[in-house]
């Protein structure tokens, strides 16, 4: 988590720091800082806080003049948000300054030896120990040929854990320094300048010649040249790759909010997912590169994720069994890397992830790749690390996702597994080309469907706006629409505090139903037609307790309207993909109880974009 920047050129660095940190901050919010050096020492402005009470403290910018500076914006691991903790860092003397992504795990020994030594720590943060073992080595490194790059390896040696480091020196007043383990990390070669920073939106607006930093390298840039190290301070070659996403992806382009902006890319990100994929009416995905042989001697799928793509897994395993018929685990990201899991032979782990950097989901698919299993990523940042380390990818085309809560990637995601499914089925023989015809028929249909119910929201936002009290809410469901429940339920508490709880509605009655009491919403998730009347049954359960009941189901199940409160319909599709239209309702009812709440949905409280930390 956090976001870190970097640039040296022509230009002023400030401002284009402020509009990188602007771009980033979904990353980490809780405070935010610069370093700019102003042609004979470092200056420091930092702050807990909003990016914007740094803008408004150093006067957008101009309270810091100078043209080589490194910036941050910070989700708290290490130490709560104070401006003390805040980024950058500084070494005792102030002439070497830091800023940091990630954590420094080995810190307490490093701070320990460091303080046995005489430095003096200011901040409770893992990051501190860099500035003042970066001063230690430079020190040590004095008479060495090639100071600066001996004095960085030598501490990317000591340091364990994650990191993304831009570092500026007093003394080398002509570089940025950046490097990276872990943690995400590019480096732009702009026309006026060249940048460093942890995800591409930042530097957009400057440059789409990009270089994705690999672990353990090393990036030196001046004003005109960049040059990249390996952690053996060798000098290495590097290729960028031209970034062509639309700018106007990163901005809000006339939307209250990036989360609205998001929701409504929907139908576009479906299209964009699903057509590249459907080639002379069948499903292509070439980028999986794997022969009919090798999908048929799958023995079974393991599906590992974290938050919403968790989700989108949840509703894959009911999908890839149905029409496939192999059999698939879904395992949270963090508790597969620990639970020691049988992985055998022709076995496919599919790690699922929208930044490709989750910390846990990385893990995940590192620890498959040690047993010797293919990895399939979907993944939607491109050149991310789960992107570049899986086996295959495979790229759900969402753009830039910039709000915290996802909607267009986890859309995005489902679209991914029905392709997947369907494409197993068919080598399988599970399913006729009649069959997949059909299918593809309804997957090509889902964009304009999107389009519909996204245009219907004055009815949800009714609703909402009777909901904006709510202390509890459960979402109920049986197979996809429980799984499209625990979305639903997770898009609801995450921005808008309100605590939520996804059951499998057969589950209710071993427990949760005491929590059912007079007025209580209750939102049941009723798409799949073999299951109406089981979760019907559910519903009249929880009503006779006094629950208010909104249901959200098929055009052909208007019977549901004497047992429900409200009723939202979406429209027909097969029952594998009533998840991609029944989230929709979901998501609008999330955004306007939030907005009467008055809670700031873009960055909800304590979360950040993607987690890079255990
Ligand atoms: O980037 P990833 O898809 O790996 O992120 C996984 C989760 O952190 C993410 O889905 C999270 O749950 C979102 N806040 C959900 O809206």
């Amino acid at each position: 988590m956090c976001g870190i920047v970097g640039y040296i050129g022509e230009e002023q660095a400030a401002p284009i720091l402020l509009d990188g940190l602007a771009k980033l901050e979904y990353r980490g919010y809780d405070s935010a800082g610069m370093a700019i050096y102003d042609g004979e020492k470092i200056n420091i402005q930092k702050s807990m806080g909003r990016l914007k009470v740094l803008s408004e403290l150093t006067h957008d910018g101009s309270t810091m003049p100078g043209c080589i500076g490194i910036g941050h914006t910070r989700w708290a691991t290490h130490g709560e948000p104070s401006d003390a903790n805040a980024h950058p860092h500084f070494n005792e003397s102030k002439t070497i300054a830091v800023v940091h992504n990630g954590i420094i795990e080995n810190y307490v020994k490093l701070k320990k030896k460091l303080t046995d030594k005489g430095y003096q720590f200011l901040s409770e943060t893992d990051t501190e120990v860099v500035a003042h073992l970066l001063d230690y080595y430079y020190k040590k490194n004095e008479e060495k040929p090639d100071r600066i790059i001996e004095t960085i390896t030598k501490v990317m040696h000591r340091v364990e854990g994650s990191y993304a480091l831009g570092i500026i020196f007093q003394d080398q007043p002509d570089r940025v320094y950046a490097l990276r383990k872990d943690s995400p990390l590019i480096v732009g070669k702009g026309a006026h300048g060249n940048l460093i920073a942890s995800d591409v939106p930042a530097v957009l607006k400057y440059t789409r010649d990009v270089y994705f930093i690999d672990n353990e390298e090393i990036a030196c840039l001046t004003k005109e040249e960049i040059s990249f190290f390996n952690s053996d301070g060798e000098s290495i070659e590097k290729t960028s790759k031209r970034i062509d996403w639309d700018i106007n992806a990163a901005e809000k382009g006339g939307y209250e909010h990036f989360l609205l902006k998001e929701m409504y890319e929907q139908p576009k990100t479906v299209r964009d997912t699903l057509n590249p994929r459907i080639k002379d009416g069948q499903i292509v995905i070439e980028e999986l590169g794997m022969t009919d042989e090798e999908i048929c001697a799958i023995n079974r799928i393991h599906i590992v994720a974290c938050g919403s793509a968790y989700h989108t897994g949840v509703t894959a395993k009911y999908i890839m069994e149905g029409l496939a018929r192999i059999p698939v685990e879904v395992d949270l990201a963090s508790e597969f890397r620990y639970r020691n899991p049988i992985l055998q032979k022709n076995d496919l782990v599919i790690i699922i992830s929208q930044s490709g950097e989750t910390a846990d989901s990385l893990a995940a698919l590192r620890e498959a790749k040690e047993q010797g299993i293919t990895t399939l990523g979907i993944v939607n940042v491109v050149g991310s690390s789960i992107a570049r380390e899986a086996d295959r990818v495979m790229y759900t085309w969402a753009g830039p996702e910039i709000s915290v809560a996802t909607t267009k990637a986890y859309s995005a995601q489902l679209i991914a597994h029905y392709l997947l499914a369907i494409h197993f089925a068919k080598v399988k023989g599970m399913i006729t080309d009649e069959k997949v015809a059909d299918m593809i028929t309804e997957l090509k249909a889902l964009p304009a469907q999107i389009e519909m119910l996204l245009a219907n929201k004055e009815k949800i936002q009714k609703m909402a706006n009777r909901y904006v009290g709510a202390k509890d809410v459960f979402f109920i469901g049986r197979g996809i629409d429980y799984a499209i429940g625990l979305e639903g339920s997770l898009k609801l508490k995450e921005i808008s505090y309100i605590h939520s709880e996804a059951y499998a509605a057969g589950e209710l009655k071993h427990g949760t139903i005491s929590l059912i009491e007079e007025g209580t919403l209750v939102i049941s998730l009723v798409t799949q037609k073999d299951l109406y009347l089981k979760t019907i049954s559910n519903i009249v359960e929880v009503r006779s307790r006094g629950a208010v009941v909104f249901a959200v189901t098929n055009e052909d199940n208007t019977e549901i309207e004497k047992n429900a409160d409200y009723v939202i319909y979406v429209p027909q599709t097969n029952k594998y993909f009533t998840n991609s239209l029944a989230i929709v309702p979901l998501q609008l009812f999330a955004y306007y109880v939030s907005i009467g709440r008055g809670c700031d949905v873009d960055k909800p409280r304590n979360l950040a974009k993607s987690v890079t930390v255990e």
